[in-house]
């Protein structure tokens, strides 16, 4: 395999994708304008801050690097914020992707592995969510995402591209080592959150809405850890490179937690009581959100390592505990001690 762009690979998701990629000896190259993402987090290859929608750079990174394949991970991709400000989501996930998209199809770089997510589906009618349930969003956030995945099957039958597309669920977790983790300004997701109350005295998690047609009222989500999506990178990637054919796949473990089982889980895990308050739902949050995992499965051979919730938060709790401040705390450590 070649060298491989991912962009967005500064970002939670993508520095995981990285460091497997790295690991597996494949070449890379990050691509990250480093509003959301670090650069300490990003641990080899090449790494060249900037935005996607930036021709320049996208022209002098093609015709810099021997790049055979694309993990597009670039995007804006909190729901809430999508509901406020729809057009900064359209503008970073479809327009700016469009400039990467030309570049490829210039360059003849044919290979794309495209972070989608299960915003697409909206309100399923039934869960567990089959690749084949209908694809219709309720926030502007999974529009976007459905929109590109249309945009690359046009590319495909116009300029033979080929593409996998990941609808991911819910990411969480941390890489086992502990080099690296979630560190989001502000942190919005709720395993964080919640770990983050844990350290910080007088924070409390807001429960967004307790009145859902859910067994305890709270949101249900199918949550998955980051090295398996990390992995099932690889695995697109290979499926591509093998000519394969373009396809889409769910990434979630097939599990629903809810918000309080969430909460429940966490203070078990790390043997604390979670100080919560009950809060107004939050505007574009369908009630259940859970992964058939079947088709990655059997057509990839993906195998979660990590698919226990307890592993999930063990895991992103020791990254938690021994970065407070995220990225920044190897600096204040060595700034306290000189
Ligand atoms: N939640 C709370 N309190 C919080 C944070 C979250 O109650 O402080 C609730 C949310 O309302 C939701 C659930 O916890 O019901 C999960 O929320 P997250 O913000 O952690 O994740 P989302 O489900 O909103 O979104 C994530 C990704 C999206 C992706 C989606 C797919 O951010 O990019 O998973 O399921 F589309």
């Amino acid at each position: 395999m070649g060298k491989v762009l991912i962009t967005g690979g500064a970002g939670y998701i993508g520095s995981h994708v990285v460091k497997r990629l790295l690991e597996r000896g494949i070449e890379t190259i990050v691509l990250d304008n480093l509003q959301t993402g670090h650069r300490e987090a990003v641990v080899g290859g090449t790494c060249v801050q900037g935005d996607i929608g930036d021709e320049r750079i996208l022209q002098e990174i093609f015709a810099g690097h021997e790049i055979d394949s694309v993990i597009h991970m670039a995007a804006d991709c909190l729901v809430g914020d999508s509901t406020k400000a729809p057009l900064k989501y359209f503008n970073n996930n479809v327009n700016k992707s469009l400039r990467l998209l030309g570049e490829m199809v210039e360059r003849r770089v044919n290979k794309m592995v495209f972070s989608s997510s299960a915003a697409v589906y909206g309100n399923p009618s039934r869960v567990p969510i089959e690749e084949d349930s209908p694809a219709l969003p309720i926030n502007p956030y999974g529009e976007t995402k459905l929109i590109f995945e249309k945009i690359l099957e046009s590319c495909k039958i116009a300029h033979g591209l080929q593409y996998i597309s990941l609808r991911y669920f819910n990411a969480a977790g941390a890489d086992p080592d502990g080099l690296i983790g979630e560190d989001h300004h502000p942190e919005t997701h709720l395993i964080p959150t919640v770990l983050k109350a844990l350290l910080r005295k007088g924070r409390r998690v807001p429960i967004f809405g307790t009145d859902y047609d859910t067994p305890d009222g709270t949101c249900i989500r199918d949550y998955i850890h980051i090295v398996d999506i990390a992995d099932a990178h690889i695995l697109a990637l290979e499926a591509l490179h093998a000519g394969e054919g373009c396809d889409i796949f769910n990434l979630g473990n097939g599990n629903g937690f809810s918000v309080q089982q969430i909460i429940q889980a966490t203070s078990q895990v790390t043997g604390r009581t979670i100080p919560v308050m009950e809060s107004q739902r939050r505007p574009g949050d369908p009630p259940v959100l859970i992964a058939s995992s079947e088709k990655i499965r059997k057509r990839l051979g993906w195998i979660p390592q990590y698919g226990k919730l307890e592993e999930i938060i063990d895991t992103a709790w020791r990254w938690h505990r021994t970065h407070p401040h995220g990225f920044r705390s190897s600096v204040l450590k060595k700034g306290v001690g000189g």
